[in-house]
């Protein structure tokens, strides 16, 4: 794209106030802010912020409950064959763990990528090594390294790439295979204009850990995990430091019973409970989030008095590789958020926001649930695979999770 490319394109899409800024930029900006200009797609984002203007509720859909598997309620021999079966898979290299890390985290307001937060353990391990201890109990057990492939943003790439290098890889080199990055969207305003950081950039953010799939295809990863003969991933979050990085149980119970993606739950504490919920909507395998749930649905309950949508979707979940091509041609529907947001206005003025001024645009993993006709749920006890790290302080916080930590480790 050249310059006049570049003019021509901004105001046809009333994004002058971007042209403006360009022209206050050193050459080096404004070679980057043609290169943002020119990967963007204004119809698109024109269609996102018309999404700003609706809320997507579920009133409309027919919700109903999704049958889960409760490891508890399985006997030894029925728990020992799904276990054989996935030990088969991992001791066979067919299985690769996908660690969903390009997130913001935001509300724990850590400097640097979640991962290499220190949540207070006596021996200050970060989370990403509590998940390198869990990898060599692995390998010392079925003799595998499994592979372990991170996904960032372009905003941590960097530093998380840096943080494993400066800590030699923890000791686990030889598993950890590569480091990818999702793609990015803009950010817009309140009117939908084009954002200007700081340095008077267009302020772009991760696509939502949905981007996951299409990020798989693009870096090539889904070829190479294919090439190398994986017929599985797992897929997680970076903040949940009871996820079960290598689960042969899960792995069997898949397999056993056929399905192409099965999700891990637990029981949602309380009505109130800010997570989604695994369900069918409109017969197909889905999650409704906690922000689209309405109230009847929220407090519903069964006649045995447990909650009608009782399973909780945890990010952590099982894909076989052969539905990921599938899943990542299709796009997935975006998800809203309202986000406070640094700005620069029109006289170069950086405003930090009190309020949330900016909309955000996401993709959620969860909706390539409903490409699926069927799907298993294996649920687990909520102490022993749930202790995720979101916020600074008070639930779901280092403390709680930390807490959570060492009773499963028996360290308390
Ligand atoms: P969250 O939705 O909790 O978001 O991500 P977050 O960015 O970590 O935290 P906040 O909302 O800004 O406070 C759940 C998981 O999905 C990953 C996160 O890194 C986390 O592991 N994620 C989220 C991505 O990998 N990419 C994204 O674009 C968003």
């Amino acid at each position: 794209m050249n310059e006049e490319e570049f003019f021509e394109v901004l105001k046809k899409h009333n994004q002058e106030h971007v042209i403006r800024q360009y022209e206050l930029a050193s050459d080096e900006k404004k070679a980057f802010l043609i290169s943002q200009v020119a990967n963007m797609n204004f119809e698109e984002i024109e269609e996102l912020y018309s999404l700003t203007q609706s809320f997507r509720g579920f009133d409309n859909f027919n919700i109903e409950p999704i049958n889960a598997q409760d490891a508890e309620a399985l006997s030894e021999e029925e728990k020992n064959e799904l276990i054989k079966i996935g030990e088969d898979i991992i001791k066979n290299k067919k299985v690769a763990i996908i660690m969903m890390a390009g997130g913001q985290g935001t509300r724990l307001g850590h400097y640097g990528p979640k991962g290499t937060f220190d949540f207070g353990l006596p021996n200050h391990k970060t989370i990403f090594e509590t998940y390198v201890d869990q990898f060599k109990i692995a390998k010392e057990k079925y003799g595998v390294a499994v592979p372990w492939y991170i996904m960032t943003s372009r905003e941590n790439n960097n530093s998380t790439v840096e943080f494993f290098k400066n800590n030699n890889y923890f000791g686990y080199e030889e598993g950890i295979k590569t480091f990818f990055s999702q793609s990015e969207l803009p950010m817009l305003d309140e009117d939908g204009k084009l954002i200007l950081d700081e340095n008077g950039l267009i302020k772009e953010a991760a696509n939502g850990h949905g981007g996951v799939f299409e990020a798989l295809v693009k870096n090539g990863i889904l070829q190479e995990l294919q090439d190398s003969g994986i017929e599985w991933v797992f897929t997680c979050g970076v903040d949940n430091v009871l996820a079960p990085m290598v689960d042969p149980l899960l792995l069997g119970y898949s397999k056993k019973n056929n399905y192409m993606a099965t999700s891990i739950s637990c029981i949602k504490e309380n009505p109130d409970e800010k997570v989604g919920m695994l369900c069918y909507k409109d017969g197909r395998p889905s999650v409704v989030e906690y922000t689209e749930l309405t109230d009847d649905l929220r407090y519903a309950k069964k006649e045995n008095g447990e909650l009608l949508l009782s399973e909780a979707h945890i990010m952590m979940n099982l894909f076989n590789c052969d539905v990921i091509l599938g899943i990542s041609k299709e796009k997935l529907p975006y998800h809203v958020a309202h986000k406070k947001c640094n700005m620069m206005d029109r006289e170069g003025n950086v405003h930090v926001p009190e309020n949330p001024n900016a909309y955000k645009f996401e993709t959620f993993i969860f909706d390539a649930f409903e490409r699926l006709d069927k799907m298993g749920v294996l649920r687990y006890k909520r102490e022993d695979c749930f202790a995720p790290i979101k916020n600074a302080t008070g639930n779901d916080s280092p403390e709680t999770a930390r807490k959570l930590y060492l009773a499963k480790h028996g360290m308390n």
